[in-house]
């Protein structure tokens, strides 16, 4: 069974976090949205809220499981028994970070390896950042987030 696991801090899930998956789904038996649990950062969502809302934006999708991780993403991995990270690009500047993460995680995991997919273009300047900056000023965010996350974005800065 190939399994993968796409990690990501997901706060929140955009569409082009969608887009990812959606291009992957078909190349493993499962993939795995993991939301990465970091007690040194203060994030807009919990980790369950992000696990929700993952789960909804996602449903009609078969072998995708969402679940969430603390610690190395290799480690996490080994747990799953996937060997492959799956990371999307959006523009030329991440691959230089994606690359060093890529190569540590090898280093850390032979067994593991990175799958690199370019967003599409239409998703190509879409960042959960900018879309919570847009969202916390009463902008709309519609073209860029699942529904269900557009609505807890609203709720979480009161702009129902
Ligand atoms: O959505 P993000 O914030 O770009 O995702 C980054 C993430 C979660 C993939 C990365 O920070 C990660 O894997 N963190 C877990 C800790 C770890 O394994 N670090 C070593 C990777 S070089």
């Amino acid at each position: 069974m190939k399994r993968a696991i796409y990690p990501g801090s997901f706060d929140p899930f955009t569409l082009g976090h969608l887009d990812i998956l959606q291009r992957v789904v078909g190349i493993f038996d499962e993939i795995t949205v993991a939301v990465l649990h970091n007690p040194n950062k203060k994030p807009l969502f919990t980790v369950a809220e992000r696990i929700d809302l993952i789960k909804e934006a996602t449903e009609h999708m078969g072998h995708v499981v969402v679940d969430s991780f603390e610690g190395l993403v290799v480690d996490y991995a080994k747990i799953k028994g996937a060997t492959t990270l799956v990371r999307g690009l959006r523009e030329v500047s991440d691959f230089e970070n994606e690359l060093k993460m890529a190569h540590m995680n090898r280093h850390l995991d032979s067994d593991v390896g990175t799958v690199f997919i370019p967003t599409s273009p239409e998703y190509s300047f879409v960042s959960s950042s900018l879309v919570k900056e847009v969202a916390s000023h009463g902008g709309r965010v519609t073209a860029f987030v699942p529904s269900g996350v557009e609505q807890a974005l609203y709720q979480k800065y009161q702009k129902v």
